[in-house]
């Protein structure tokens, strides 16, 4: 996908600073007679030699970015907000029955999309659920009836999915999604890329004044069901890593839930 983006520099423009070339970790740029030169094309696209050059003198091309300059921004993240947000976040299943605007579906995914990824693969999509999110739930919902049909059958005392014990579960309508009226399914071929994707998001959510559930009892059972995942179009490569129910809470925590402490080895 990104070998279609090219990177040029502008010799006009450029004074020959070198930031550039100290940002490149692929070492694919170099000052040659007082100008910035791109060695090859092979490079991650990351964008750092666009977004150090003092001159503007650095154009990306099929990127399709709208850029922000530093000059724009307004910091607003300090340090105890971001704590104090954390800690009174909440993993929401109750749910308003309103639905998510539009805009704030697509403002999550644009928090998504900014996260970093390895190599700068870029390579996280996602999938909005508003409408069939019953049929989803359903078909997941009966994989796991199965299994515990499979599990009283053989006499075993409780079902078991991996290292989760459903036996005691009530495999009832909203028992995966809790009624949310939004899904988002984070998909990619890397796992890490898509998690780091998927905090960011729920980030958002919450500054957009919604509530998110990460639901992993969906995520595993539905990547091993071939009739869903043709019906979502994953790919074989692919896996839907990360579900993130989508909605605004219909419930208010009073406070803080108490965690255990970090376990830090400092050396
Ligand atoms: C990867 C992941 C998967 C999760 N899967 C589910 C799930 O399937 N169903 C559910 O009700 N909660 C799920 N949770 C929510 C956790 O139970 C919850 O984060 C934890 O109990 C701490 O509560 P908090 O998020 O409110 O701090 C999941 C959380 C994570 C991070």
């Amino acid at each position: 996908m990104l070998s279609s983006v090219k990177i040029y520099i502008d010799q006009d423009k450029c004074i020959g600073c070198g930031r550039c070339v100290s940002e490149c970790l692929g070492y694919n740029l170099s000052v040659q007679d007082k100008k910035a030169q791109v060695l090859s094309d092979n490079c991650l696209k990351c964008g750092h030699c666009f977004a150090v050059c003092p001159q503007n003198a650095v154009r990306m091309e099929g990127t399709g970015d709208d850029v922000l300059a530093r000059s724009e921004a307004t910091p607003t993240l300090d340090a105890t907000s971001l704590k104090n947000h954390l800690k009174l976040r909440r993993s929401i299943r109750q749910y308003q029955q309103t639905p998510v605007e539009k805009e704030k579906l697509e403002a999550i995914i644009e928090a998504g999309r900014l996260t970093p990824t390895g190599s700068n693969s870029q390579n996280v999509r996602y999938i909005v659920v508003q409408n069939g999110i019953d049929e989803l739930e359903d078909a997941v919902i009966d994989q796991y009836k199965e299994l515990q049909r499979q599990a009283e059958a053989s006499g075993m005392s409780g079902a078991s999915l991996g290292a989760i014990d459903i036996s005691r579960f009530k495999l009832d309508r909203g028992f995966l999604f809790y009624n949310a009226p939004a899904l988002i399914l984070v998909v990619s071929e890397n796992s890490t890329n898509a998690c780091l994707a998927a905090m960011s998001m729920e980030l958002m959510a919450e500054a957009l004044g919604l509530g998110t559930l990460y639901v992993g009892l969906f995520t595993r059972p539905a990547n091993q069901n071939p009739a869903l995942r043709e019906s979502l179009g994953i790919a074989p490569k692919e896996d839907i890593v990360i579900c993130l129910t989508v909605g605004y809470p219909a419930v208010q925590f009073q406070r803080s839930a108490p965690k255990l402490p970090a376990k830090v080895d400092w050396r």
